[in-house]
């Protein structure tokens, strides 16, 4: 039989420039909970955990060494949370990182919304609640607020973390611009600092390479990948020309419901064909499945601290958090999926052009220059 040590499938990582320890997987809480008839198909997918299936996930996850969970308020109307807050009283408090998040309404309230000091205060005070705990690791922002000052928000998070009801603050979501200018003003104001971005990453979306992620590399912010397999698109589990059973995941259920608005109308073209050939063919010489490259090629970026991973099953659970450690993707085969996935707008203007005047510009009193290098 494996010891505990011989099957832990995770490192841990700081998480930014903290000082906060995290496993290299997280584990999303989004599939936890369901809303029958939800006008967000993934709430009502089939394949959402009820709370004792969650609750199996969420002790696989520790037993494999994963210390690190991330859920927001918005969840499933709160579901997602409870169900780790009755798990979370189980368990040890302290041993476990929690991360969740702030920003969108979770009633038809004209002050249940956005990043306002007053809906702030009550999305923290309502997530302690439900998630049992007296204290929130890490507190995200879920996306901008163009209506609320941003030194009002500020403040505010501030506030929370110095009353100790947050221990670390995190964005998601976020423009570059935006990103940078939370950074600045935390410093000009002396508040506490953002640790974390967490922002949708993966082989099929790397647009945040070009800005947001220049901003996390040199203010010290580490990045959290969401849905690092594009919602299953980078499992290969879906066939180009097989009918795809409704049963079989989030994106089947979804299409069976919406058809051509669907995510995979929108999604499934031409481009994501090449790309999925050549992550399936670096899986098959290196005897792995298309979602363990998918996710190690992310791990393999130095702007990534940890990936939150989604899993419907233990089964998927398990592929998933095999690649936290023990296998590494080789240098010539990270360069054919870098090329294979190159975002379009990474040889558009302003970007080209700003390589091209940098690169030689080397100063070693200066840090490294900031140029996206893909
Ligand atoms: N900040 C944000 O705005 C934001 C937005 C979205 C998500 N998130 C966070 O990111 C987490 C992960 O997002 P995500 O669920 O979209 O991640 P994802 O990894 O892109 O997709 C996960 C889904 O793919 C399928 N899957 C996963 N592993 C598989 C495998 N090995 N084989 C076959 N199918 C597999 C499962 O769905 P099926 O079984 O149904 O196919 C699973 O729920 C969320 O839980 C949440 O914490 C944050």
């Amino acid at each position: 039989m494996e010891s505990e040590k011989e099957q832990c499938k995770v490192e841990y990582t700081h998480l930014g420039k903290s000082g906060l320890k995290v496993s290299n997987i997280c584990l999303g809480a989004m599939t936890f909970g369901k809303i029958e008839e939800s006008p967000m198909a993934i709430f009502s997918c089939p394949t959402q955990a009820d709370e004792e299936k969650a609750h199996g996930i969420m002790d696989r996850f520790v037993e494999l060494g994963g210390n690190f969970i991330d859920t927001a308020n918005i969840y499933c109307r709160g579901q997602s949370e409870h169900i780790v807050g009755t798990w979370l009283k189980k368990k040890s408090r302290d041993n476990v990182v929690v991360a969740t998040k702030c920003r969108f309404s979770m009633s038809t309230e004209p002050n249940d919304q956005g990043l306002s000091r007053r809906h702030i205060i009550k999305c923290c005070e309502d997530s302690l609640e439900r998630l049992q705990t007296d204290y929130i690791d890490l507190y995200q922002t879920h996306m901008w607020d163009d209506a609320t000052p941003i030194e009002e928000t500020l403040r505010t998070l501030d506030d929370l973390v110095r009353c100790g009801k947050i221990r670390y603050l995190g964005v998601s979501n976020l423009l570059g611009w935006q990103t940078q200018k939370v950074v600045d003003y935390t410093k000009f104001m002396g508040l506490a600092g953002f640790i974390s971005m967490q922002q949708q990453y993966n082989l099929l979306t790397r647009h945040p390479e070009l800005e947001e992620f220049q901003v996390c590399k040199t203010e010290g912010l580490g990045v959290l990948p969401w849905s690092p397999l594009r919602s299953g698109m980078l499992t290969g589990k879906y066939k180009r020309d097989e009918k795809m059973d409704p049963k079989s995941g989030r994106l089947a259920y979804d299409f069976e419901k919406n058809s051509q608005a669907s995510y995979w109308t929108k999604y499934a073209k031409d481009t994501y064909w090449d790309i999925m050939a050549v992550v399936e063919k670096v899986a098959k010489t290196n005897g792995k499945t298309a979602a363990q490259v998918a996710l190690r090629w992310l791990l393999q970026k130095d702007v990534v601290s940890s990936i939150i991973i989604g899993a419907t099953s233990i089964k998927q659970l398990e592929e998933n958090m095999s690649v936290g450690t023990g296998w590494c993707i080789s240098k010539e085969d990270m360069e054919t999926l870098d090329e294979a996935s190159k975002p379009e707008s990474a040889s558009s203007y302003p970007y080209e052009m700003s390589r091209f005047g940098n690169t030689s510009r080397v100063n070693r009193f200066n840090p490294k220059p900031v140029v996206a290098n893909i």
